[in-house]
């Protein structure tokens, strides 16, 4: 998969810029505040639909302006596409697949893939859980359909099940206790498919963070991934969709009393915990700052082998500025594990202190 042009009319900062990727190895070099991040999060924007800041769309909206448009050239060997997605403060989200307006927003995902990584998601991602189930929730969806769907269901229902908590205020009538139930099965349901392929992403996903982070580090820590839900105490690395659905009913069976009091659901898929771990040790809370920018590169080089595996079609890799902090080895070793990728595009303020490698291509917006 490899992105040819973009053109942001306006976007951000930019009221104009057009830039065209004529390599497979892309610097964009530029000033701080120059627009840099802005560019990578235009490109991605074209892949999953929103930003991958976690921006609403109204922000990057220029200062002062009424809407951005982005628009690009991407394809996956001899076939390309012309994507655009346009927001305005009044007329919404559009997207535009060859001039065809896209009927949903979420349409937009899997025509062009791509794994973002900044530096700023460091410490978002190691200190907040609902982040990196975001991590996966969007690395999953861009691979099915389904789990999207999935996912969007389970949070109609969630969202359904809150208000009548809520609104028992402790006690429930005949009806009320029946309409919860139904919310049971359909939130397990829901959670577990979910959780089932989480779970199956993230076994496929162990051995090759693993070795990105053995081969990025020098072999100095050994990383892991792990899944935590609550019904996990039994054990079972691979349970079956129906386990795990028969073992969240259970659970909101045996929560209820609390919950009613409460007023909210405790358990199901948006509780659950990614955790990183280093030497077994859980990441957020004893990792170094280096270490941890190391897992989150190694997580991403991972997103692109699992795209490139569910789908046969290697992701655009977008690197914001990801050579700041690293040191000299493990900027080497970075250098080197991204030779393998289709099309990658680096940020940099400034021109790295090695050679950059053959095949790369400098864009500088100083001008
Ligand atoms: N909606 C907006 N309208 C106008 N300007 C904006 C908007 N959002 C951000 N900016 C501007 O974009 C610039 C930041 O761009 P960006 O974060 O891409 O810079 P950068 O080149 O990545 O910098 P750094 O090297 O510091 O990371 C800032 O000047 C900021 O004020
Ligand atoms: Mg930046």
């Amino acid at each position: 998969m490899r992105i040819r042009e973009i053109t942001l009319q306006p976007f951000r900062n930019f009221s104009e810029l057009r830039l065209q990727f004529d390599a497979d190895r892309i610097l964009i070099g530029g000033a701080n505040g120059r627009g840099k991040s802005n560019i990578l999060e235009a490109i991605s924007y074209l892949s999953i639909g929103k930003s991958v800041r976690g921006a609403q769309d109204v922000q990057a909206v220029p200062h002062n302006g009424q809407y951005f448009d982005i628009r690009a050239v991407c394809g996956d060997g001899p076939h390309h596409h012309q994507l655009r997605l346009y927001f305005g403060n009044q007329e919404g989200k559009r997207i535009f697949c060859d001039g065809t307006p896209l009927p949903r927003i979420a349409d937009i995902l899997g025509i062009f893939k791509t794994v973002h990584f900044s530096p700023e998601d460091v410490a978002l991602v190691m200190r907040f859980p609902a982040q990196r189930r975001r991590l996966l929730d969007i690395l999953i969806s861009q691979t099915s359909a389904p789990y999207l769907h999935d996912l969007q269901q389970y949070q109609r229902v969630l969202a359904q099940r809150n208000q009548l908590l809520k609104m028992s205020r402790g006690t429930l009538r005949e009806s009320e206790a029946q309409a919860l139930d139904a919310w049971d099965r359909q939130l397990a349901r829901f959670g577990a498919r979910i959780r089932f392929r989480r779970l199956e992403v993230l076994a496929g996903m162990q051995a090759a963070m693993n070795r990105y982070y053995a081969l990025l580090s020098g072999h100095r820590e050994k990383a892991g991934l792990c899944y935590e839900y609550s019904a996990s105490m039994n054990n079972d690395p691979a349970p079956a969709e129906e386990q795990l659905c028969a073992d969240l009913e259970q659970e909101l069976r045996g929560r209820r009393g609390s919950e009613l009091h409460l007023g909210h659901t405790r358990c199901g898929s948006h509780r659950d915990q990614l955790v990183f771990t280093l030497d077994g040790h859980p990441a957020d809370a004893f990792a170094s700052e280096g270490q941890m920018k190391t897992l989150l590169i190694s997580w991403k080089l991972t997103e692109t082998q699992v795209l490139a595996g569910e789908t046969g079609q290697n992701p655009v890799l977008l690197l914001d500025d990801v050579f700041s902090e690293l040191d000299s080895q493990r900027s080497a070793a970075l250098m080197e594990l991204i030779g393998t990728c289709e099309q990658v595009v680096l940020t940099s303020p400034k021109r790295p202190d090695g050679p950059l490698g053959a095949g790369f291509s400098e864009i500088w917006l100083d001008g």
